[in-house]
């Protein structure tokens, strides 16, 4: 196989207000990725569209996920950052892939079914093709690893089935144009830490996520500190002390998902978390885990809001974003375009 530029890509939809899932299983990777490797981080506003959104709602949605972009620590001078829809080569290989993409593939897709519910005739045609656009931002430029939580692991897998039958496909035609055997990645996710899958903290064994109808159920990066406070105070639990080791955690969610969340604030491992608090009742847990969620969180609350009066600053970013983000795609997507045979590629 060919080597691949190391390149990092992913992407966060603009609905709803970002929360601590989001922060944690990606946001916060984002940032320690930036010293790595080149980093492209996008905020996929034409995914939103596959669940009916508001414009003014979407338009609010676009410049404050890029607002929690920024606060959390990303670099606009050294990471890009831009929104989906100014790149047009996102949506045109999406459609060469919704060619290559097989239908049962995407029947399998689980988070279509969660998604689409009971209703599954009435779901937009997007929602269900939503999975071919994801591996068309990814491979749009041949990014080589792609953080995100745990809940996007099957469409990063679909996102390789993609490349490899792209690959295969059209081997004959990529080697005739000089790419040796192989033009697209396998790419990487990468997945993992105590926050991979933060849960709701009404119920340990539901994922936290923006579409839960109680709000009690996450912490939003705009929750101020009583409302912070309040929620953890109320997170459900269960009546044993925390313990000792974290095989002992398994039964009992949601108490794995509060060392799991106080781990990933302060760069802890759970072990460590434990060896900490073994044997604490969860109201002294809950009291260190607030100190440290209030710590963590305030400021970049305080960097949001700041940023929500910034106006011209946001839009100047994606809009530069935009433009570095297409000098890059531009190429890969006219190459693939002369690799399937349309005409008027070279
Ligand atoms: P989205 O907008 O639902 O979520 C953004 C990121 O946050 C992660 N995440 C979580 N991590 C841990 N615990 C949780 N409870 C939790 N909830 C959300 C998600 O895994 C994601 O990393 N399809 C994607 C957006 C996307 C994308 C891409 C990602 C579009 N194109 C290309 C990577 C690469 C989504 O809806 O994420």
């Amino acid at each position: 196989m060919s080597a691949f530029k190391e390149r990092v890509f992913s992407g966060v939809q603009p609905t709803g207000s970002l929360h601590l899932g989001n922060y944690l299983g990606a946001i916060k990777r984002f940032v320690e990725l930036q010293s790595q490797m080149d980093c492209i981080y996008c905020v996929v506003d034409l995914h939103a569209l596959t669940i009916a959104t508001p414009p003014d709602e979407l338009r609010d949605g676009i410049r404050g996920v890029t607002a929690g972009f920024l606060a959390a620590g990303l670099d606009p001078s050294h990471s890009i950052i831009f929104n989906q829809s100014q790149v047009h080569e996102h949506a045109e290989l999406a459609w060469i892939f919704s060619c290559v993409a097989r239908v049962g593939w995407l029947n399998r897709m689980t988070q279509f079914k969660e998604k689409a519910g009971k209703d599954r005739e009435n779901a937009s045609a997007g929602l269900y093709t939503y999975p071919v656009l994801m591996a068309a931002d990814i491979l749009a430029y041949k990014a080589t690893h792609v953080p995100v939580g745990e809940d996007q692991k099957q469409h990063l897998e679909l996102t390789r089935d993609i490349a490899q039958k792209f690959n295969t496909d059209y081997s004959a035609s990529i080697r005739a144009r000089g790419h040796g055997d192989v033009f697209f990645p396998l790419t990487e996710p990468l997945i993992g830490g105590p926050a991979a899958r933060v849960m709701s903290l009404r119920d340990g064994t539901k994922k936290m996520s923006k579409s839960d109808p109680s709000d009690y159920s996450r912490i939003n990066l705009t929750d101020d500190v009583d409302t912070i406070a309040q929620k953890i105070k109320k997170a459900k639990t269960d009546p044993h002390p925390l313990p000792e080791t974290v095989k002992e955690l398994e039964a009992r969610p949601e108490a794995e998902n509060l060392v799991g969340i106080i781990a990933a604030l302060t760069d802890a491992t759970p072990e460590q978390v434990l060896k900490q608090h073994a044997g604490a009742q969860f109201s002294q847990f809950k009291s260190a885990l607030v100190d440290v969620a209030v710590e963590k969180l305030g400021p970049l609350r305080a960097e949001m809001i700041r940023l929500a009066h910034a106006q011209d600053h946001i839009d100047a970013v994606l809009a530069d974003g935009a433009r570095r983000a297409s000098t890059i795609a531009h190429p890969i997507i006219e190459e693939v375009k002369g690799i399937v045979g349309v005409v008027g590629a070279k």
